[in-house]
């Protein structure tokens, strides 16, 4: 039987790690991709990771060669790209925010999963096996709020990148399936990060603390496992799917 092999960025962490061990539990290799190392994946056989800043976007097309030179292409019957990877910061009103805060956000949430998705379609397009790419977005891309600026354009942005991208897809020969997923509010770090802001820069520092302290945040395992079960469904193409819906 073939096998599933999925890059998957932002592997040291949060969603991303538990997409990371869900794959890995299932028999799926899994080339993980973040900044810090693999300390809870590491020694698993059918994981590879890539440390990586994905601000660097120069250096991603090359990335994506280094990953594919280890996955076992002949044998590969479904490869899937999940860009999970983003960053919450800057959440301030937007003129107190620096040049460095503004790209480095654009660039990690939304510069990096674009670039991805190009070099993984330009790169696997002479393989039969099963393409996937599957984006995280948020509901910040469609709901604007004070102080998120760079955030909510980022996901406003990953969901229009999916839409096209699924468009330009479905006119060619085995297409590239393109979701985008918003996985609801997640107990990560990233929820941490917007709690831990004081109300002064962040007013919807306390928005946050609420829905933590009723307990209403999902555990990234449960999210992870509903993104899984997704992937698998080829109907979802072109479409951005809101986890708490379905
Ligand atoms: N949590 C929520 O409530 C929520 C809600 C809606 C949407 N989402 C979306 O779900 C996805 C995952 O979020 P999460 O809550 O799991 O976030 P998280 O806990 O903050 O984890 C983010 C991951 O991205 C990696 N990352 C960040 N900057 C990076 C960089 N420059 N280069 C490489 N990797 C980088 C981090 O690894 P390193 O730090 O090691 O680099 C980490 O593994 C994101 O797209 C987020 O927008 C989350």
């Amino acid at each position: 039987m073939g096998h599933r092999s999925f890059i998957v960025t932002g592997t040291s962490k949060g969603i991303g790690l538990q997409l990371a061990q869900l794959l890995l539990e299932q028999g799926d290799r899994v080339y993980g991709i973040s900044r810090g190392t693999d300390e809870f994946l590491h020694g698993h056989d059918l994981y590879k990771h890539f440390q990586y800043d994905l601000s660097d976007l120069m250096g991603i097309e090359s990335l994506v060669t280094r990953i594919l030179e280890m996955v076992p292409l002949q044998e590969t019957e479904f490869i899937g790209l999940i860009n999970n990877a983003a960053m919450l910061e800057p959440l301030k009103p937007i003129d107190q925010c620096s040049i460095e805060e503004i790209s480095k956000n654009l660039n990690i949430s939304l510069g990096a999963p674009m670039i991805l998705s190009s070099s993984f379609i330009r790169q696997t397009k002479h393989l039969s096996a099963r393409r996937k790419i599957v984006n995280l977005t948020s509901g910040s891309g469609s709901y604007p709020a004070p102080s998120m600026a760079a955030y909510c354009t980022s996901k406003a942005g990953i969901n229009m990148f999916s839409a096209c991208v699924a468009m330009e897809q479905s006119e060619r020969t085995n297409p590239v399936e393109v979701m985008a997923f918003d996985p609801g509010m997640v107990d990560t770090e990233l929820q941490a990060v917007a709690r831990g802001k004081c109300t002064d820069e962040f007013a919807l520092s306390g928005l946050f603390n609420q829905v933590y302290e009723a307990g209403q945040l999902r555990s990234p395992r449960e999210v992870a496992k509903q993104l899984i079960e997704r992937i698998e469904e080829s109907s979802d193409a072109n479409k951005v799917i809101h986890s708490l819906e379905s």
